[in-house]
């Protein structure tokens, strides 16, 4: 008697128990969630995620759990990453059918200042906040045409002043920095004034580190400085804004992304407040600086070991230089005849991305290679599913250019997607191409270069930066 109603009460604690485990491990319906591991209670894997490479991160999960998705609970989410050239073109087929955009808890409350958020509570996402700058056209080839002649005269400029003839060692990292602000503030808030500029380099290197980090906000920690830093150039950007609406009110025309934020009206009639457009200019030079930057960086490193492929610029860039009047700014046409230069960035931006990848949240469960991935759950891509994979590319450990070359070798489609794809990819893809390639056309006709430690540490998973700035010993041709 005894044991049979010792058997009952263990029946009645196991049995729903087992239960419970079961509905854990097949989602609330029945439905089989993807394998993985949601990892220690609350952190979950983000130490992992956040300070571990990030291609071991993912390596190591595809290879335990599945090539094509895993769970994982990072920066508070339960979240699914998915994996390989299939998994980012289901994701980034299915936007705003299961997916919209997402952006982690640290990014959420750095640049949404005008909704009073708290740690604790963070404002719920929106979507929107990207139509003001993917509609006006700002980034559509027309514009950066127009622009394109500013960006080369501004690159020579900052060269000139920062890589002039006296001197012959130089660091790489914080030039790219200046000239990549000093781009970013004249084409979105039309100014060029390089004091100012110099001042808030040091606060958007903060904030892109914050992004991605534990919100911790106590004096000493990563988001606390991201915070301090954010709040400094949110102040500055306040005073750019009154300066640009006084200005305006006495005619200066409308060409920055600025000044068309200030005109813009909602279908109220309704103008947006100062701290909103500082909040959105914020967001958007942060997503054009350390990018750009980081791209610049590399390339002056892989290119200043590789004297080979360094003739093969210079070569294509000669002959373009040398189609041209003497002080004739870079054209359009010019531009896309830089295929070698552009391989070459591309090859940068596979060994050293410049964005690992970003997260969606899920708005209907779907269900993807048999699993099932619940509503609210968040997503993340990454390029380093692909990136440095054999399968996709050959010797993926070796810089070489060529392998963009058209014909069988070519990246087979979403195997390579360093602006992502779809309707979320980078608005600023033309951008940055311009950008990067007004910089190489300069500094390879200008300059030769070695790089002075060839095995300088690389420092900073999600925004990998050199630990000494990439010295180079710079020689000038005359
Ligand atoms: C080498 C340079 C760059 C790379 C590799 C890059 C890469 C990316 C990637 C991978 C995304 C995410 C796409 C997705 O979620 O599917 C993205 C989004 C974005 N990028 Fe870039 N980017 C670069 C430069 C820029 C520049 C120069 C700007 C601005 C001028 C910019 C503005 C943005 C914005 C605003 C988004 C968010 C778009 C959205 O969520 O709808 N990016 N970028």
């Amino acid at each position: 008697m005894e044991v049979l109603a010792l058997g009952l009460s263990l029946a009645l604690i196991v049995f729903p128990l087992f239960l419970a485990f079961r509905k854990r491990s097949e989602g609330g319906n029945g439905a089989k969630l993807p394998p993985g591991s949601f990892g220690w209670p609350i952190m979950g894997e983000t130490m992992e995620f956040l300070f571990g490479k990030p291609e071991k991160f993912v390596g190591d999960r595809m290879n335990k759990y599945s090539p094509h998705i895993f769970k994982t609970k990072i920066l508070g989410e339960k979240t699914a990453v998915i994996c390989g050239p299939t998994g980012h073109k289901f994701l980034f087929s299915n936007e705003q059918k299961y997916f919209t955009s997402f952006r982690p808890h640290p990014m959420q409350y750095l640049f949404r200042s005008y909704q009073n958020n708290t740690a604790a509570q963070p404002p719920p996402p929106r979507t929107d906040e990207l139509k003001s700058i993917r509609q006006p056209g700002f980034f559509k080839p027309e514009a950066l045409m127009r622009y394109l002649g500013k960006m080369d005269s501004i690159t020579q400029q900052q060269l000139q002043m920062h890589w002039n003839d006296d001197i012959n060692t130089v660091q790489v990292y914080p030039l790219a920095k200046s000239i990549t602000l000093t781009l970013a503030c004249q084409f979105f808030l039309g100014i060029n004034n390089p004091e100012r500029i110099s001042r808030l380099v040091k606060h958007f290197d903060d904030v892109t580190v914050g992004m991605h980090s534990i919100m911790l906000n106590i004096p000493g920690t990563t988001f606390y400085r991201a915070n301090k830093a954010a709040s400094a150039i949110r102040k500055e950007l306040l005073n750019v804004i009154k300066e640009k609406k006084l200005a305006m009110a006495t005619g200066a025309p409308v060409q920055d992304i600025l000044s068309h934020m200030i005109v813009v009206t909602d279908p109220n009639g309704r103008s947006m407040p100062n701290a909103e457009i500082a909040d959105k200019i914020m967001g958007l030079l942060t997503a054009g600086y350390s990018t750009v930057a980081t791209t610049i960086t590399f390339l002056m490193k892989y290119v200043g070991l590789s004297p080979e492929i360094y003739e093969k610029i210079r070569a294509e860039q000669l002959e373009i230089a040398a189609s041209k009047k003497t002080g004739e700014l870079l054209e359009w046409e010019d531009v896309q005849k830089m295929k070698y230069s552009w391989n070459v960035i591309c090859e940068t931006m596979r060994l050293v991305p410049p964005l690992q990848g970003t997260f969606r949240e899920v708005l209907t469960e779907f269900t993807y290679n048999g699993y099932t991935v619940p509503k609210g759950w968040k997503v993340y891509w990454t390029v380093s599913t692909t990136n440095t994979n054999p399968e996709y590319f050959r010797n993926p450990e070796k810089f070489d250019p060529s392998r963009y070359d058209e014909g069988e070798e070519a990246p087979a489609p979403y195997t390579y997607v360093p602006f992502g794809g779809g309707p979320r990819m980078c608005p600023g893809k033309e951008y940055a191409r311009l950008a990067i390639l007004a910089f190489v056309h300069n500094v390879v006709n200008k300059y030769r270069w070695e790089v002075i430690d060839p095995n300088e540490k690389v420092e900073g998973d999600m925004m990998p930066e050199p630990e000494k700035g990439l010295p180079i010993w710079l020689h000038h041709h005359h």
